[in-house]
């Protein structure tokens, strides 16, 4: 498992939901966890490790051991109140960071591993990553959501992101978008 950068075109795939948790999509979470951790993220959706599944983990702290785990399987966000600009920067595009202006609370219904509800009202930085999560199910990044002026300055960044990943599908270390699109297509039948 590996946390796959922009232009990948599994961000940018809606996520499909989960009909059933089994052992392996258990220890997929536990390995998204680790990851999280070791890029130093607070926050990580399934399909920044290739899973087309509705499906994020956080933990606000960003440190193991501190913190609350928290596994959202299919959410709902709703009821969203006031607005909050603050900086923001994505495990899937690192290194590039821009203010996003966003409710400052939300409420998301989910369901975790175990398939108890989620009913939770979040506020501050729980709710900033609890939204920017929950935008990657949709196929949307953060600079979906910036202003053009920070779209400009961080154009070139993206650029070369998009260079690396053109290398990477000619060296096959990626595969093609037939091949990518087929595998996902797999997974989301696994889980529905
Ligand atoms: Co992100």
């Amino acid at each position: 498992m590996e946390i796959i950068h922009y232009p990948h075109p599994t961000l940018r795939y809606q996520s499909k939901t989960i009909c059933r948790v089994d052992r392996e999509l258990k220890a997929m979470v536990r390995e998204m966890f680790e990851l999280m951790y070791d890029t130093r993220g607070i926050g990580l959706a399934a399909n920044q490790v290739d899973l087309p599944l509705q499906l994020f983990v956080v933990n606000a702290s960003g440190e193991p051991g501190n913190g609350e785990e928290l596994v959202f399987i299919n959410p709902v966000i709703d009821q969203p109140k006031g607005s909050e600009v603050s900086e923001e920067g994505c495990l899937s595009i690192p290194g590039v960071h821009a203010d996003v202006n966003r409710p400052a609370q939300i409420h998301i219904s989910a369901y975790d591993l175990e398939g108890n509800e989620i009913d939770m009202v979040a506020d501050g930085l729980l709710a900033r990553v609890i939204q920017h999560e929950y935008d990657h199910l949709q196929g949307v990044l953060f600079i979906d959501r910036i202003s053009e002026s920070a779209q400009k300055q961080i154009a070139g960044e993206l650029d070369a992101f998009e260079l690396e990943f053109n290398g990477h599908q000619a060296s096959q270390k990626i595969p093609d978008q037939a091949t990518i699109l087929k595998r996902l297509v797999e997974v989301e039948n696994r889980y529905c």
